[in-house]
């Protein structure tokens, strides 16, 4: 791989690298306070150069990223203490929830993280076609879902047997309750979100998000309405947010894009 940039490491110069260097060791802040009370949280998401972070159908996705995106990603995930996921991307791609061994456990824990991530689902009323894979896998210990008073009792009882259940607003998750919630009951100092699209909106308005992951494939996607790593409202032209790119890899034509987020993001 190639290093062009990279402003989280000292005297670090441009040039070829190691695939195992990259994103090594990310030492994430143990929690932001800005604007409200939260786990430090980073974005990770994937995108071909048109900008579309959809492929196709369910369990498409990781069609747009190479072998070595997914690696990182793996690699980026296991820095943080909860690894949080909307219900699109939970009802699109099921993503299992990881089995770590006991070594790696230890490892993480010399690190002050969680010795196994929280997985933690944000949805309106936890309505999902079958009880998602990192429920079953990650249980009630593993796993948490945050929710609004729509979800019905009946569903509530169903899931509670599989994961701690949050109810953090009556028709949107918010954001302030949610954080809290994680930082001082789950005991999450860093959180990675993997999207998708509505819920980086969720995060990104409430100025809940310090950092993007962005991999660039270097495909295009084309057609109509394809999502982009952000929906929800749109900033006025003359307020778009400014990034500051933190670091940037290459390997091959595929590009690994480090950014922080300004506090002008929050609205
Ligand atoms: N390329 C990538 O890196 C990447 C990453 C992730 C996902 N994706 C793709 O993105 C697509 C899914 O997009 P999406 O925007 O639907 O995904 P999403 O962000 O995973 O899910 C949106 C859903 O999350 C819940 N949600 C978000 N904010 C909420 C809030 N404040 N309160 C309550 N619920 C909230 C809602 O769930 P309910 O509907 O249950 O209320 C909402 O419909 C999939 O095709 C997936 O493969 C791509």
């Amino acid at each position: 791989m190639q290093r062009h940039l990279d402003t989280t490491l000292e005297g670090a110069q441009p040039g070829p690298v190691d695939r195992t260097e990259v994103y090594r060791r990310l030492n994430f802040p143990r929690g932001a306070d800005h604007p409200v009370r939260r786990p430090y949280t980073a974005v990770n998401m994937v995108s071909t150069v048109d900008g579309k972070v959809v492929a196709g159908g369910p369990g498409t996705t990781r069609l747009i990223g190479s072998d070595t995106d997914h690696a990182l990603m793996s690699r980026i995930e296991l820095q943080a203490d909860c690894v949080l996921l909307g219900a699109g991307l939970i009802r699109a791609d099921d993503p299992p929830y990881p089995r770590l061994s006991a070594e790696r456990q230890r490892q993480r824990e010399a690190r002050g993280l969680r010795p196994q991530p929280l997985w933690a689902i944000v949805s309106g009323a936890g309505e999902f076609p079958r009880l998602p894979q990192a429920l079953a896998a990650g249980g009630r210990t593993g796993t948490a879902l945050f929710t609004t008073a729509a979800m019905t009792s009946t569903r509530r009882e169903t899931l509670e047997e599989h994961t701690r259940i949050y109810v953090c607003g009556t028709q949107r998750v918010e954001v302030p309750q949610m954080g809290a919630i994680l930082r001082d009951e789950l005991g999450v100092g860093s959180m990675i979100c993997l999207g998708g699209p509505g819920l980086n909106a969720t995060l990104i308005e409430a100025g809940a998000v310090d950092e993007l992951f962005l991999t660039l494939a270097p495909k295009l996607q084309g057609g109509s309405n394809v999502p982009t790593l952000l929906e929800g409202r749109a900033y006025p032209p003359e307020g778009l947010p400014l990034l500051e790119l933190l670091s940037l890899y290459s390997e091959g034509s595929e590009l690994y894009l480090r950014y922080r987020l300004p506090a002008s993001a929050h609205r």
